[in-house]
């Protein structure tokens, strides 16, 4: 009787995990990831007309808009998950902040998906923040596929953007589709494996632009497209067959090769074949590793690990949720589950999805995706929850911070707020703290990759906890831990040009004011292991304020 529900239970995992993809885009701002997202939307029926995600462009980037935390923290400043159906199947599409200041939330996020898409804007090609993504995505060898985005607007040529991703990035692009023309004269793009070429019509916008096909042989193309602009894309697309990479789907999973598309996600153009193929080539929910090893999503038993907080998303609950990615087995409502690092068992009583600013109650969940659990102070970035034998997964990495600055608390009375506030801000991955090394300097050094983040830390301390602060900028810029910890620092005796500090794990960092100060100290001491990365800690409690 066990043995059979076990096995109903196996396939109903099995086939889940099978029909599950989930994904994180990279971009830098402006490349389109808003409007690419609600084209994505639109097509799982998830939203009714564009422009329901957010607002767009620059009426999101007005400081006013930031300062307005209550209304924005849903949506803007961090990151959601969107999820929706696609001809049976169940995308999970973790959605990041648009603003480049909060990037670390971005990386986070990164840490709970199994697949990204990198988004160009076809005039820029590659761009500072896709470039700091995607070293995030090559840590944990994450497919990557390349959505080349503005082509109805005049744009650099294809083979060179080709190029700059396999010179710059180390990456092997594929293309699945090319283009014939661009900017005014964009007439289509033709598929490499078909054959076919799909025209572009410009469509007013927010119109689904139509999907005419015929075959690139086909004579009647000429009636429709210039023979000069087709025989150039037949001669680049024989040139990439000449060069013999080929659609490796294992070089794909391995983030070794990207299959890459041009499309214009504004006209809705090669948006839904770009869908199809990432169903196709996108890596399903895969075994993760843990303290005992990779895990199965078909593990039975459910466990995942919490990879971001967010406090106060709906204003008048003051509530903190905390966002879990499934890894295996699958999750039901009302579910009793061991939290690895406390050791304590929880009842899971009120799980949510989070769709946007919306919530409804998850009845179940599968590997892949992702629930929202209320947290009533007891999870941190990188906590296990699991059921059957223990599971700890591997935490999730603190990125090198490159803004630091003292937090000073004016007011001696309200030093408990302060640490409190502090400590909670810290928890939620709000910014990282840091510590001087001498015991008598107690305030803690604020650390982050933005600095909006700062501001939105000294604005929720005012808000939240009602302790206004101080902050005191620190002249450093570049930040990098010690891998042989405290030991490995005194052998190597006084370092100068840079300062030590300590992180909330009481490890040692060290702050340089440029890459050429921590370059110099790289020479004088080839032997001292300095990571940009810090390692992950699991099940160790940090030093609290
Ligand atoms: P982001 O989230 O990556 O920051 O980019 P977003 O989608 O907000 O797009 C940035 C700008 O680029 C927007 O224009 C958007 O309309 C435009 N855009 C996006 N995809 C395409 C495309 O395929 N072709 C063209 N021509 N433009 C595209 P905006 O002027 O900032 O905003 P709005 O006036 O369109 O609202």
């Amino acid at each position: 009787m066990v043995a059979s529900s076990e096995n109903s239970l196996g396939s109903e995992l099995g086939q889940a995990v099978a029909k599950r993809r989930n994904f994180a885009i990279i971009s830098h701002p402006d490349a389109g990831k808003t409007t690419l997202t609600e084209k994505l939307l639109l097509y799982g029926g998830a939203i009714q007309q564009a422009g329901a995600v957010k607002a767009r462009g620059e009426q999101r980037r007005v400081t006013s808009d930031w300062m307005e935390l209550e209304k924005q923290r849903g949506i803007s400043i961090t990151s959601t998950v969107l999820q929706f159906d696609y001809q049976g199947n169940t995308i999970n599409l973790l959605d990041t902040p648009g603003h480049q200041d909060f990037s670390e939330d971005t990386y986070r996020t990164l840490a709970a998906a199994d697949n990204a898409v990198m988004l160009e804007d076809a005039a820029k090609g590659l761009e500072p923040q896709t470039r700091k993504l995607f070293e995030v995505c090559r840590m944990r060898q994450i497919p990557i596929f390349t959505f080349i985005n503005k082509m109805d607007r005049p744009g650099r040529e294809p083979l060179e953007l080709l190029d700059e991703i396999e010179k710059e990035l180390g990456l092997t692009p594929w293309a699945v589709n090319w283009p014939i023309g661009s900017g005014e004269r964009f007439r289509g793009v033709i598929d490499r494996r078909s054959h076919e070429v799909m025209l572009f019509e410009r469509a007013e916008r927010g119109r689904q632009a139509s999907e005419r096909r015929i075959q690139a042989g086909d004579p009647a193309l000429a009636e429709l497209v210039e023979p000069e602009l087709l025989a150039q894309a037949l001669e680049e697309l024989e040139l990439l067959e000449a060069a013999g990479a080929e659609l490796d789907l294992e070089m794909v999973h391995a983030g070794e090769l990207t299959p890459v598309f041009f499309g214009s996600a504004m006209t809705n153009f090669g948006v839904r074949p770009f869908l199809d193929a990432f169903m196709e080539l996108a890596q399903k929910p895969m075994a993760r590793q843990s303290s005992s090893g990779p895990i199965d999503p078909l593990r039975p038993e459910f466990s995942g690990f919490v990879f971001k907080l967010q406090a106060n998303m709906d204003a008048r609950h003051r509530d903190r949720v905390a966002f879990v990615r499934v890894c295996s087995g699958k999750f039901e409502k009302d579910m009793t589950v061991q939290h690895a690092r406390s050791g304590r068992a929880i009842r899971l009583s009120r799980p949510q999805k989070l769709f946007g600013q919306e919530r409804e109650v998850v009845e179940e969940a599968y590997p892949g995706d992702v629930i929202g659990l209320n947290n009533p102070g007891m999870f941190a970035i990188g906590d296990t929850l699991y059921m059957g034998p223990k599971v700890e997964y591997e935490g999730i990495p603190c990125f090198s911070p490159e803004i630091f600055a003292w937090l000073r608390n004016p007011n001696p009375s309200a030093f408990k707020s302060f640490r409190k506030g502090v400590n909670e801000l810290r928890e939620e991955g709000a910014v990282q703290i840091l510590y001087d090394t001498d015991q008598s300097k107690r305030d803690p050094i604020l650390a982050a990759v933005g600095q909006l983040q700062l501001e939105v830390v000294q604005y929720r301390l005012e808000h939240e906890y009602g302790v206004p602060t101080r902050l005191e900028p620190l002249g450093f810029s570049v930040a990098r831990w010690v891998s042989g910890g405290w030991p490995a620092l005194e052998k190597v005796g006084r370092i100068f040009n840079c300062k030590t500090v300590r992180d909330a794990w009481d490890r040692p960092v060290l702050l340089f004011k440029n890459e050429w100060n921590l370059n110099q100290l790289r020479e004088d001491h080839p032997e001292l292991g300095l990571a940009a990365v810090a390692p992950v800690v699991s099940g160790l409690e940090p030093i609290s304020l």
